[in-house]
C-alpha cells in the first residue's frame, strides 16, 4: 500500500527554502544557495529538439545557484524533494526495504543563446550545436539479483568496468553521450561472504544509484550532455523512481515519479521524442521498459500504449530525412543460444508484436536508417539485404554479459521473418562505442567504433544510410 514520502530533512527552514525555490518571482538573491560541498552531482539532460536542462543533485536543504554566461547567478528550481519512499508492494526481488533519497534534485532550463553555465562555480557541460561524436553505452550497472543468485564483483574494477569505461570514454572528448538504459543493477543485498560485492548498497535509493550510477559515471557526467533511453531496471516495479528523479526529461510529478502503483499503467510508459542533431538528422527516443518478451494481444493495456507511442514515432520521423531509432529493448538482434545452437533470434517479441502492425515490411518507418539498443549485454552490429534499418546492440559497458556471442551466424539465420543480414560483427567483451559523424551532413555518413575497456578501438563499421559494414581492427 502506498504511502505518504516521508521527508528526510524535516525542517522548517528546508519546507521555506523550497517553497522560495520553486517560486520564481523571489529574487534568487533571498535564496540560501546549495554550498559546493554538498553538491553530489551536477550534469546536462539533453531533451527534445535542442532542450536542455541542467540536474542538481545535493545533501544541502537548498538548491544551488546557476549562472547563465556572464549574468548573475540565479538559484536552480527544485525537481524532487528528498524523501524515504515506502516499498513497492510487487517488485522484481525478495529483499525489500524504502527507497531513501537522501539528496534533493535541482534543475534549471537551458536558456536559448546561452554559451556556458557554472552550478557552484563549476562549469557544468553545455549543448553544442554541431554534434560530430557521441558515446554510446548502455546496461552499466552491478548486478546483485538475488532470483538469479546472480552477484557480480562489484568491488573489482576488472569484474564491473563501468568506472574504467566512463574514463575512457570521457577522453574521447564526445558531444554528445547516450546512455541506452539499464543504469541500475543493485537490487538484492550482497549475501553474507561474498567478498566481491561486500559493503555495497543495495536497493533503489539513492546510495545504492550513487555507487551504481553516478559515481563511476562521474568523468563521462562532466564531458557532454546526456541523452537518457529508459531500461527494464527503471520500470516503476524496479528503479523507477530514481529514473524520474534523475534522468526524465519531463516535470517531476507524484504521477510521473513511480511512487504509487495506481499511477504505473502511464508511468511505466513515455511519448517518444527526437533529439536534433542537425537540420537533416535526429534520434528517436522510445521508453520500452515495460515490454515483454512474449507477444503482446491486441487487448492488452501495453499494445495500446505501444502502439500510441509508434504512432507518435511515425509522425516524428516524417520530420526529417534521417531518424536513429532507440529503444532498450531490440528487434532486430541475436542472442546467444543455449547449449549446442550457436545463435538465436533476441528480438523483442513484445515490441515486434505491435511494431509490425504499423510497419508489416520492416518494422520501422521508411526514414529510420538505424537502430539502437541495449538489454543483451554484448555488442552487435547487423546490416541487412532487405529494406530493415542496420541495428546496432551496445548492452556491453558494465553489467555482467551472459556468456559469448557467436562472431558468426549459420547461414539464413534471421532475427526476424524476411529480415536477410548481409553484414553480421559481434563482440562478447566489456566496452563502449562511438558514433562520428564522417561528411556532409546529408551523405548520412557515419563511423561507428567500438572500444575496449581502455579505449583501444576494436571494430570499426561504416554506416551510410541504413547499411553497415564492419571490420576488425583488433582483438
Ligand atoms: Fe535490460
Amino acid at each position: 500500500m502506498f504511502k505518504s514520502p516521508r521527508l528526510w530533512f524535516s525542517t522548517t527552514a528546508l519546507l521555506t527554502t523550497l517553497a522560495l525555490a520553486a517560486c520564481s518571482s523571489v529574487p534568487a538573491l533571498f535564496v540560501a544557495a546549495a554550498p559546493a560541498g554538498e553538491i553530489e552531482s551536477v550534469y546536462t539532460v539533453q531533451a527534445e529538439g535542442q532542450r536542455a536542462i541542467v540536474r542538481a543533485l545535493t545533501r544541502s536543504a537548498s538548491c544551488p545557484d546557476i549562472a547563465w554566461d556572464a549574468h548573475p547567478a540565479q538559484a536552480m528550481s527544485v525537481r524532487a524533494a528528498p524523501g524515504a519512499m515506502a516499498v513497492r508492494s510487487v517488485g522484481a526481488q525478495v529483499d525489500k526495504k524504502e527507497a531513501l533519497f537522501d539528496v534533493l534534485t535541482c534543475e534549471a532550463t537551458w536558456p536559448a543563446g546561452v554559451l556556458k553555465a557554472r552550478v557552484a562555480g563549476r562549469e557544468v557541460p553545455a549543448p553544442k550545436a554541431d554534434i560530430r561524436r557521441i558515446v554510446i553505452i548502455a546496461d552499466t550497472g552491478c548486478r546483485m539479483k538475488a532470483s538469479e543468485n546472480a552477484f557480480q564483483l562489484c568491488n573489482d574494477v576488472e569484474q564491473w568496468p563501468f568506472a574504467k569505461i566512463a574514463q575512457s570514454a570521457a577522453a574521447l572528448k564526445p558531444d554528445l553521450v547516450i546512455h541506452i538504459g539499464d543504469m541500475h543493477y543493485r537490487e538484492s543485498p550482497c549475501p553474507q561472504g561474498e567478498a566481491g560485492c561486500v559493503g555495497s548498497p543495495w536497493g533503489y535509493g539513492y546510495d545504492a544509484w550513487k555507487a551504481d550510477f553516478f559515481n563511476p559515471a562521474r568523468p563521462l557526467l562532466t564531458a557532454a550532455p546526456w541523452v537518457f533511453v529508459r531500461g527494464n531496471h527503471e520500470s516503476c516495479a524496479r528503479a523507477g523512481q530514481g529514473w524520474f528523479r534523475f534522468m526524465d526529461r519531463q516535470p517531476w510529478s507524484e504521477a510521473r515519479s513511480c511512487n504509487d502503483p495506481k499511477f504505473d499503467q502511464d508511468a511505466d510508459y513515455s511519448d517518444p521524442y527526437s533529439v536534433a542533431i542537425g537540420p537533416d538528422t535526429q534520434f528517436v527516443v522510445f521508453d520500452s521498459s515495460k515490454t515483454s518478451g512474449k507477444p503482446f494481444s491486441f487487448k492488452d493495456h501495453a499494445y495500446g500504449k505501444y502502439k500510441t507511442q509508434m504512432l507518435a514515432v511515425d509522425q516524428l520521423t516524417a520530420l526529417k530525412p534521417h531518424s536513429f531509432f532507440m529503444s532498450h529493448h531490440p528487434l532486430l538482434a541475436f542472442a546467444p543460444a543455449a547449449k549446442s545452437k550457436p545463435a538465436r533470434p533476441g528480438g523483442n517479441a513484445g515490441l515486434q508484436s505491435v511494431f509490425e502492425t504499423l510497419h508489416p515490411k520492416r518494422l520501422f518507418p521508411d526514414n529510420v536508417n538505424v537502430t539502437l539498443h541495449g538489454h543483451i549485454h554484448f555488442f552487435e552490429a547487423i546490416s541487412f539485404k532487405t529494406a530493415h534499418p542496420a541495428t546496432l546492440v551496445l548492452g556491453n559497458s558494465g553489467s555482467a554479459n551472459e556468456g559469448k556471442i557467436p562472431l558468426s551466424l549459420p547461414p539464413d539465420m534471421q532475427p526476424y521473418p524476411g529480415a536477410v543480414v548481409e553484414d553480421y560483427a559481434a563482440r562478447s567483451d566489456y566496452g563502449f562505442a562511438t558514433l562520428d559523424r564522417i561528411g556532409p551532413e546529408a551523405s548520412a555518413r557515419w563511423l561507428l567504433t567500438e572500444y575496449n575497456i581502455a579505449g583501444g578501438a576494436v571494430l570499426r563499421c561504416n554506416i551510410l544510410g541504413s547499411k553497415s559494414k564492419c571490420e576488425r581492427v583488433a582483438d
